[in-house]
């Protein structure tokens, strides 16, 4: 199994360039399905996710061309409607192949994704809103089997929490319904938004993109014709992981193809720390913090501070002057990187769902695992500055959503190799 072995202390200089978001392409992927043409993507990120998504599509009996950045995918293949549990089981984000596939075929079988490390993560919300909208659904033997045989219809869908998947799943169901569908609290995030517009520009009319309110007038059935290619917006969480990292090592850094506005609340973060900014088009350069300020923080919807970098901020908020909290709210149990960062010489407390994370004035190196995605990416932000040689397991969660992540940090000046065992 892989690992990586970093040498703390070492200061990072230069440029990165920020790869295509993870969590944008996903549901794109997933649109292809609503096409009986030709759909290309370019910008998309090497990582795991992303192939699994797409062996997915050609499980489908979907036609898929894929090279690093590109995938070039024809959809008017689809023979079967399952989605296996093999697949959905490594990536729960399969699950948003069950809007376009029961919209476009008039019923599916999808695997239902199971608990992950993070929280329960139920998918009562997609499941309800696909019912308001005609279909019937039953669950057995692990596997949710929809059916809408004259397809979907518009309806107003009020979802009681703020859900990204659920929004993206009825956003490309309500695409090839018919009538008009109304979500209320829809998600707001970048990637719902860059979904949205694919949708738009295929035709369908779409209001309120961007905000909490989204209206769609279906096509009745017929399959969407979408531009080409469609480039994958800059992945944000990649971004501020990379400025996480410039802020703990207390290096000037500058991140190429960033889209600022998206990551302006862990700009707003790191400010508050003591980090500045020089921000030029899709550049931006971290100045550090002479000395770290900590931090308060509280996980919430876009554009409120993101989940996603919760866990990087931890990191970074260990080795500031003072005591840090960060209260997290999406998830129930996003916290499984507290133990493993307290080996390598954090202070940080649980209570329910707050840490508070005390001043430390030294990291040591150790052996840790990762535990989820952002979990792994916190421990190798802290490894960048323990003393010593740290190893970090499991690092295939990272390989699932960060491109060439000890590439990128070696090419920045960081001593980090990845060795197998
Ligand atoms: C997306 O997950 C992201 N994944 C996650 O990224 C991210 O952490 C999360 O949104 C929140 O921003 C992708 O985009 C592929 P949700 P998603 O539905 O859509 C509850 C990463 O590291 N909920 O917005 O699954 C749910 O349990 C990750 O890249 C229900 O109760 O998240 C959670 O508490 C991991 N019922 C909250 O809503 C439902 O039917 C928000 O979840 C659906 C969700």
């Amino acid at each position: 199994m892989d690992y990586l072995e970093i040498v703390g202390g070492r200061k990072l200089s230069g440029e990165v360039t920020i790869s295509g978001a993870k969590n944008a392409s996903l549901p794109i992927i997933a649109a292809t399905i609503l096409s009986d043409r030709e759909v290309i993507l370019t910008n998309l990120p090497n990582v795991v996710d992303i192939r699994t998504l797409l062996k997915l599509l050609s499980m489908l009996g979907g036609t898929v061309k894929h090279d690093n950045t590109v995938a070039i995918i024809d959809n008017s293949s689809i023979n079967s409607t399952k989605a296996v549990y093999e697949i959905v089981s490594q990536m729960r984000a399969s699950i948003l192949v069950l809007g376009p596939l029961l919209t476009r075929f008039g019923e599916c079988e999808v695997s239902l994704p199971g608990g992950c490390a993070i929280g329960q993560r139920p998918i009562d919300l997609h499941l309800k809103a696909l019912e308001a909208m005609g279909a019937k659904m039953e669950i057995k033997g692990g596997y949710v089997r929809a059916e809408a045989p004259n397809g979907l219809h518009g309806a107003k869908i009020v979802f009681d929490k703020i859900t990204v998947g659920g929004t993206e799943n009825i956003v490309m169901a309500a695409a090839m319904a018919h009538g008009t569908t109304e979500i209320i609290n829809a998600a707001r995030e970048p990637e719902v938004v860059q979904l949205c517009e694919m949708i738009a520009d295929a035709g369908i009319k779409i209001d309120g993109i961007a905000t909490d309110r989204i209206t769609i007038v279906g096509s009745a059935g017929k399959t969407l014709s979408f531009k080409k290619p469609i480039e994958i917006i800059p992945d944000r969480i990649e971004a501020g992981t990379y400025l996480c990292a410039g802020a703990i090592t207390g290096s000037k850094i500058t991140l190429d193809k960033v889209n600022q506005e998206h990551i302006q609340a862990t700009i707003d973060k790191l400010e508050s720390m003591g980090c500045s900014f020089t921000i030029n088009n899709e550049k931006i350069t971290i100045h550090p913090a002479k000395k770290l300020a900590p931090v308060n923080i509280v996980t919430a919807e876009y554009p409120g501070f993101p989940t996603d970098m919760q866990a990087q901020f931890m990191a970074v908020a260990a080795i500031a002057d003072g005591e840090s909290l960060i209260e997290e709210r999406l998830f129930e149990n996003r916290f499984m990187h507290v133990s493993e960062l307290n080996r390598l010489g954090t202070d940080i407390w649980l209570k329910g769902n707050t840490a508070a994370i005390h001043s430390t004035d030294e990291l040591n190196a150790a052996t840790v695992m990762a535990t989820d995605l952002r979990a792994s990416s916190a421990l190798v932000l802290a490894a960048l500055v323990a003393n010593g040689t740290s190893k970090v397991k499991r690092i295939y969660h990272l390989d699932r959503g960060y491109d060439n992540l000890e590439g990128k940090l070696s090419a920045l000046g960081a001593d980090i190799v990845r060795k197998s065992e």
